[in-house]
């Protein structure tokens, strides 16, 4: 079993988390989500790579920049997932399977949150779970990879 390298792209506001609509997103911080990741990542012989950026084109940049460097990524879009072709396009071009995870539950939301332009394109979406939503996509993206290695 080769040790896989995961990428995490966390979208815009998620820097805010812990004192963002606590009611909606928890009180963890984003760091504290991270270290989450991390440990879990390690227990299943996986590295982590984690990422946050407010603009569109630096996600864009790292997913590009991750070809060669990860296997996958865990992705949550935030706001982008509902509106960035170009972020869709940027996940389609590099054809590395992906995750799509959410915090909160879209589809109990206002409507415009169910719509999302990288459904189709990834592997699973894990919606509703709080920061469980990152660990169980972590989880499965990481099983996903291996089944098919
Ligand atoms: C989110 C849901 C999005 O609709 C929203 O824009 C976010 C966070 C979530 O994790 O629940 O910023 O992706």
């Amino acid at each position: 079993m080769s040790s896989l390298r995961i990428g995490v792209l966390h979208g815009p506001n998620l820097n805010l988390l812990g004192s963002r609509k606590p009611e909606t997103y928890g009180t963890l911080t984003l760091s504290e989500i991270d270290t989450r990741l991390r440990d879990r990542a390690a227990t299943l012989d996986a590295s982590l790579d984690t990422f946050q950026a407010n603009h569109e084109g630096a996600l864009i940049d790292r997913i590009q920049a991750g070809v060669g460097e990860v296997d996958g990524w865990v992705v949550n879009a935030a706001a982008f997932t509902h509106t960035s072709v170009a972020l869709r396009d940027a996940l389609e071009a590099v054809d590395l399977p992906f995750v799509e995870v959410h915090m909160s539950n879209v589809f109990a939301r206002a409507s415009f949150r169910r719509a999302s332009l990288l459904s189709d394109l990834a592997v699973g979406v894990v919606t509703g779970f709080g920061e469980n939503s990152y660990l169980l996509g972590l989880q499965a993206l990481i099983e996903h990879i291996r089944a098919g290695q």
